[in-house]
């Protein structure tokens, strides 16, 4: 008797058929999904790569035609390049990775949403098609000033090329030095002034007072900023002032030097 409740004359029950077609059709209707948001929406699946050598600048890369790899650097709080302009009909293979702490990376209107983490580099496909102002948010939690974290990329059809706001440049580096004081003492042709000239000097071991020796790196630009007393070099005057400069801005002054080498 109980066998006979549970199966029919074909030897299944009307019920589990009944969830085993609905089951099947549910799994058909979701695969459709998947393959309609691939081909028919140009979706792209995000690429992590771990443990990567990712880079420290924003950096717009042209390769042929409209098509660009943009660099997208998210550091507290703000995202390098800030601004990009692209003409109409530009293809962009973002990556992006944060030089802190977790931060969100969604440029909306697209399908460019990503996480941007320290020693992960995530790439990702957009095409535009239409102009317009897109703008890059970071939607993860990231510290006081997460909500100014933003950045802009605008589609225009009066440009012919991809142009950028908010990268490092040499001038940049260069007016920086100047704006602090710097080229005062020091040269960036090579002739020694009060101090040693930028040019060429990177990389070199540096002879302190006290006897010890130094590579000047971006550790050593960083501490002689910030106490010049306990690195004076010999053979100059020990006159280096401090100078109030922020870490971004010793950041810009050391890559300055780095290209002077
Ligand atoms: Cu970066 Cu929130």
């Amino acid at each position: 008797m109980a066998s006979s409740t549970l199966s029919n004359q074909e030897g299944v029950n009307p019920l589990e058929r009944r969830v085993l077609w609905g089951a099947t059709l549910f799994t058909l209707i979701t695969i459709g999904f998947i393959a309609y948001s691939v081909w028919g929406l140009g979706a792209s699946v995000p690429t992590c790569m771990n443990n990567m050598p990712v880079f420290k600048h924003g950096e717009i890369i042209r390769h042929d035609g409209k098509n660009y790899e943009i660099h997208f650097l998210a550091k507290m709080w703000k995202f390098e390049p800030s601004k990009v302009i692209v003409p109409v009909g530009s293809t962009l293979d973002v990556s992006v990775t944060s030089k802190d702490v977790q931060h969100g990376f969604q440029i909306l209107g697209t399908n460019i949403n990503f996480m941007a983490l320290p020693f992960v580099l995530t790439t990702g496909r957009v095409h535009f098609t239409k102009p317009g102002i897109y703008h890059i948010v970071c939607h993860e939690y990231c510290g006081a000033a997460h909500q100014n974290m933003n950045a802009i990329i605008e589609v225009s059809d009066k440009v012919d090329d991809i142009s950028a706001d908010g990268l490092p440049t040499l001038d940049a580096g260069r007016s920086l030095a100047d704006a602090k004081g710097c080229l005062a003492c020091h040269s960036t042709d090579g002739t020694t002034g009060i101090g040693p000239s930028f040019k060429g000097i990177w990389g070199q071991t540096a002879q302190l007072i006290d006897g010890s020796t130094r590579t000047v790196d971006a550790a050593f630009v960083h501490n002689m900023i910030l106490h010049p007393d306990a690195n004076a070099i010999k053979g100059f005057d020990p006159v280096m002032p401090v100078v109030a400069m922020s870490d971004d801005e010793i950041e810009q002054l050391t890559e300055y030097i780095k290209e002077l080498q």
